[in-house]
């Protein structure tokens, strides 16, 4: 959904609020700044901290918390604390600065799209008005709607708050009722709200309890609807079918009630249906969201993720479903948020569960059951496995996917020694099967990154599912960043210059240099964010107006501009040497000449090395298999990075560069 944002807004506008939106200023109207140096200093609105760490950087345009790492430019931080997406923060920022911002026409298609949508939101929004109004004035919604409410034992507040509502018992009273107020059957029928059979417009949730999904903004995107008899025919829960609006895999119920308090708490709790988060904002918790009975997707965890990385998830007491559901959550992980497991007392929910203490004690017992994920997985199993050997060698491969899932490596190690302790395994057991799957996961992208051409493919979506994962599992990603930090520093300094034919001086700049000595020896990352950097820096070689720092902090996509950021605050370490005192910066300057080369030399050693690896296996495989075309393929191959090893070597014994 990015992109498309992204150009409702003319270029040229997003480029003026930029330049306008000086970062100290943006950030203060939140945060009390305090000078410190060139910097400013003060506590940070993204976690809780008593002493402050959150510095604000005028001159590189820049925010970054040096206690919880969050960093970007001023459009970052607007999104980052007021919850808006890329473009509500542009707008934000317009009216901060009296820019009035020229929306892009759209094409009839693209027109026709945002009208069929805001339609079926406007008819969402009667049809709610219409279902809540039943339940609290209609005859029959206050005697069967409320009063099944109540005998549930919901309060008022709670069925205020969630908008629940009561459609009648009627084959078509709503459908009606909408049609005489003059909203057209086609959007009643997009929405799902009636269904068209030979013409007739019936009421999909005649008879039942209705609850309003809410959008992460607070708009009713679709509907639960409870039936209220005992009918073994009908289902429990009826939803609107999935449509322009309402995708059910990237929503979660009560997203829009939680996301206050899921900041203020840093956390976050997952449960299952809709009366679970009824029942825990009555019981004073309102950080909860369910997944309305689907397995988790990637989408809803980073719906979580925009408000907290805490997530914990309740499980009932008798799931059945537990173990199918284990494998789902292994996908969190993925996703670098810490998730903890809490298993409810047999034969509870959490509506029931809820309900027999009050908000203190639910809190106190969460906080005293709820399990790290890895460990409540490795129990479980380990309880059905027994001293089962094949179950076991089973469970210990399985235990080992998920850990070898997480991106960061020291919460690998972490888990790596509590599963060895478990499972009584010895640690470099663990620690071979992990390698085993993150080197196989590596080739996997290698070559998907050779088939495919990756910068094509720059959704958000794809950078963050990757880029995680991929600093982990690259193993030039110490080499890599330091070009990528070097191109942001130091890209349009002169490296060195020389006297060309004519005689004139010909200057060579450290971007240019860096770039065309991977450009020319064909070396790429296989982490995308760092390709889009080395890619998007090529192209611009030529354009005199290029400023790397900002280009790239200011860029369209939200994964790179934060790169940039953090980067942009890292102390320039470009050797050891360096250090974070900004009078030393100058010295490294004069460096450039030296260690630009040396990095680049270094980087390409490493890679080739690596590669030259990956090229004899494949050679070993290929003459297994005795495919002659791969096996001729592959020499080729072997004698590029032959090729590009002597050059290197050649370098490091010999010319300096003057
Ligand atoms: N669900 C569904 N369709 C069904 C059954 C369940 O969509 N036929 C979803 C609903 O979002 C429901 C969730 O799965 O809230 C959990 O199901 P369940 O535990 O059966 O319902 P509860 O939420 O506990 O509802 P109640 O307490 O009213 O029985
Ligand atoms: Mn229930």
């Amino acid at each position: 959904m990015f992109p498309i944002f992204v150009h409702m807004i003319d270029q040229s506008t997003v480029a003026r609020i930029f330049d306008s939106s000086e970062i100290s200023e943006v950030v203060s109207d939140f945060v009390t700044l305090k000078k410190r140096g060139v910097n400013f200093l003060g506590l940070c609105p993204f976690h809780n901290e008593k002493t402050p760490s959150f510095t604000v950087s005028p001159a590189k345009g820049i925010y970054k918390c040096f206690g919880c790492g969050k960093g970007g430019n001023s459009v970052n931080f607007i999104m980052e604390h007021e919850h808006l997406d890329y473009v509500g923060a542009l707008k934000y920022l317009a009216k901060k600065y009296h820019i009035e911002v020229v929306e892009k026409e759209l094409s009839p298609e693209q027109e026709r799209q945002k009208n069929d949508r805001e339609s079926m939101m406007i008819v969402n929004s009667f049809a709610q008005k219409s279902f809540t109004d039943n339940l609290h004035t209609n005859p029959q919604g206050i005697a069967v709607g409320m009063g099944y409410m109540r005998e549930r034992g919901f309060r008022d507040d709670i069925i205020k708050k969630f908008q629940v509502g009561y459609c009648l018992e009627a084959w078509d009273a709503f459908s009606n009722s909408a049609l005489d107020s003059g909203y057209k059957k086609e959007y009643l029928v997009k929405t799902g709200l009636s269904i068209d059979k030979e013409n007739r417009l019936l009421d999909r949730f005649r008879g039942r309890i209705i609850f309003p999904i809410h959008g992460i903004a607070g708009r009713v995107t679709a509907f639960g609807g409870r039936i209220l008899k005992k009918d073994a025919k009908a289902a429990k829960y009826l939803n609107s079918p999935e449509s322009e609006i309402y995708h059910k895999s990237r929503i979660l119920y009560g997203i829009f009630q939680a996301k206050k308090t899921a900041v203020q708490n840093d956390k976050c709790f997952l449960v299952e249906g809709y009366t679970d988060v009824l029942s825990f904002h009555q019981a004073g918790i309102e950080n909860v969201v369910a997944s309305s009975g689907t397995a988790l997707t990637a989408d809803q965890i980073r719906l979580i993720k925009r408000f907290t990385n805490n997530i914990t998830i309740i499980f009932d007491g008798d799931a059945a479903g537990i173990k199918a559901s284990l494998r789902g959550i292994d996908l969190v992980l993925e996703q670098e948020v810490n998730v903890k497991v809490l298993l409810l007392p047999e034969g509870e929910d959490p509506d029931s569960f809820s309900r027999t203490m009050g908000a203190s004690d639910l809190m106190a017992y969460i906080e005293k059951h709820e399990t790290d994920f890895i460990v409540f997985k490795t129990n479980l199993l380990l309880k059905d496995a027994k001293d089962d050997p094949v179950k076991r060698a089973n469970l210990i491969i399985d235990i080992v996917h998920s850990i070898a899932i997480i991106p960061d490596g020291i919460v690998r190690a972490v888990y790596v020694r509590e599963c060895s302790n478990i499972l009584n395994v010895d640690e470099t057991v663990l620690y071979n099967e992990i390698n085993k799957i993150i080197h196989k996961v590596k080739q996997d992208t290698w070559k998907k990154d050779q088939r495919s051409n990756l910068p094509e493919d720059q959704s958000p979506q794809t950078l963050a599912e990757n880029s995680a994962f991929l600093r982990s599992a690259n193993e030039c990603d110490l080499e890599e960043r330091a070009l990528v930090r070097t191109l942001l520093n130091f890209g349009g300094e002169v490296l060195f210059s020389e006297k060309d034919e004519a005689g004139k001086d010909e200057q060579m700049l450290v971007g240019e240099y860096i770039i065309s000595e991977l450009v020319s020896d064909e070396l790429e990352s296989i982490n995308p964010l760092y390709k889009l950097v080395f890619d998007q820096y090529g192209e611009n070689l030529k354009n005199d107006s290029f400023n790397s720092k900002t280009f790239f902090r200011d860029h369209s996509n939200e994964k790179v501009s934060q790169l940039a950021a953090d980067i942009l605050s890292e102390p320039h370490q470009l050797s050891g040497l360096w250090t974070r005192n900004e009078s030393v910066i100058e010295s490294e300057e004069m460096k450039l000449k030296e260690i630009v080369p040396k990095l680049v030399n270094e980087y390409k050693g490493k890679k080739v090395r690596l590669l030259m690896k990956e090229v004899l296996q494949e050679m070993q495989k290929a003459q297994e298999t005795r495919d002659s075309d791969r096996m001729m393929e592959l020499m080729q191959q072997k004698m590029v990075l032959d090729k590009i090893k002597n050059a290197i070597s050649k370098e490091l014994g010999g010319r300096t560069i003057s």
